[in-house]
């Protein structure tokens, strides 16, 4: 699939997700092969106010390529000089515009999900963050609409394909939806048929049978896992293989979960240090160990740890009692 210049391989990208997509998290799912990463979401306001925490979240290395940042906001020409700053500074693969984030924090000072009750400040947007980005793609990241009584996205695609953005993520549900409830894999479809700019389909793909059925459900060009990626960065080498061959990979043992499990945490402790680090990758660490036998009693253990080598020692009991 090609995202403006961007030509990608494979068709399953890995999601941006805040508080988990950080840089161990995206070398990781690059490695598995996952077709692209996106960064956490990124405050355009504090892109042109230099926080220096914004800018730690957006600092990219060519191991973890092709990579997006997601940038949110509310104000078109605060989203011109961010995506500016962006490409200057960081140069990404694509700038994405996250329209679809419905935490309270974010949809109180109107960004996210809450731009979906304002087209026109919709297409300002965009407008705005594609003069910023230059050359560099931008694409836009979207639920249904605000709630299930306005469904936009057919309206929002057309808009975002006439302001420039070069691909539309669909995230299957309305904002008012959260996660509840199965996404909508219909709306994707009628998102394909409404545009010509290629359509990610999200929501709910969790086996490597799910994406062929998206794929083929709805006619998107690529589509997006969100969380079947928690504690499961081995799901895109799955998924690509069984779209590309048709035979599903022997799922992870226990003991590549663990090996895998301790990869991510180096990661983490390069990157963040050991102290923040280790009390970071716990909850990474509850999701690798989910479905194994005896997790209820490893997991609180493991939400504990506070170095490596506890860690470590925890998953050589569990290896060899269980
Ligand atoms: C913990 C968490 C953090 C998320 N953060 C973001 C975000 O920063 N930007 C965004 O566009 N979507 C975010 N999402 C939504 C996901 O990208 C994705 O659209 C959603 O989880 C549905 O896909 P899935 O069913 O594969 O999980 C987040 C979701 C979760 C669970």
């Amino acid at each position: 699939m090609n995202i403006g210049k961007l030509t990608l391989q494979g068709k399953v990208l890995s999601a941006p997700l805040a508080g988990v997509s950080n840089r161990p998290f995206r070398v990781l799912a690059i490695k598995a092969r996952a077709a692209m990463t996106y960064t956490e979401m990124v405050s355009s306001e504090g892109i042109i106010r230099n926080q220096t925490r914004t800018m730690e979240m957006m600092a990219i290395h060519q191991d973890e390529q092709p990579v997006g940042i997601q940038l949110f906001g509310a104000k078109p020409e605060v989203m011109k000089e961010a995506a500016s700053i962006t490409v200057e500074k960081i140069g990404p693969d694509l700038i994405d515009i996250n329209f679809g984030c419905p935490v309270k924090k974010v949809v109180g000072r109107n960004g996210g999900a809450a731009v979906l009750k304002d087209l026109s400040l919709t297409e300002d947007i965009i407008k705005a963050t594609v003069e910023g980005a230059g050359e560099t793609p931008v694409t836009i990241k979207i639920r249904t609409g605000w709630d299930e009584s306005c469904p936009v996205f057919e309206q929002v695609g057309k808009i975002a394909e006439r302001a420039g953005a070069k691909a539309v993520t669909l995230h299957a549900r309305s904002r008012a939806k959260g996660f509840s409830g199965s996404a909508d894999w219909s709306a994707i479809r009628k998102l394909k048929q409404a545009v010509s700019i290629p359509v990610i389909g999200n929501g709910d793909v969790n086996t490597c049978r799910d994406a062929q059925r998206m794929l083929e459900e709805t006619g998107c060009d690529a589509v997006m896992v969100g969380r079947a990626a928690l504690g499961n960065p081995f799901i895109f080498k799955a998924m690509n293989d069984y779209l590309e061959t048709g035979i599903r990979p022997d799922p992870p043992t226990v003991d590549e979960k663990i090996e895998m499990a301790q990869i991510h945490a180096r990661l983490m402790v390069e990157q963040f240090g050991e102290e923040k680090g280790v009390v970071m990758m716990r909850r990474y660490l509850g999701w690798y160990v989910k479905g194994f036998r005896g997790a209820s009693e490893l997991r609180p253990k493991l939400f504990q740890v506070t170095t490596i080598a506890d860690m470590n020692d925890l998953f050589a009991e569990y290896q060899r009692t269980w």
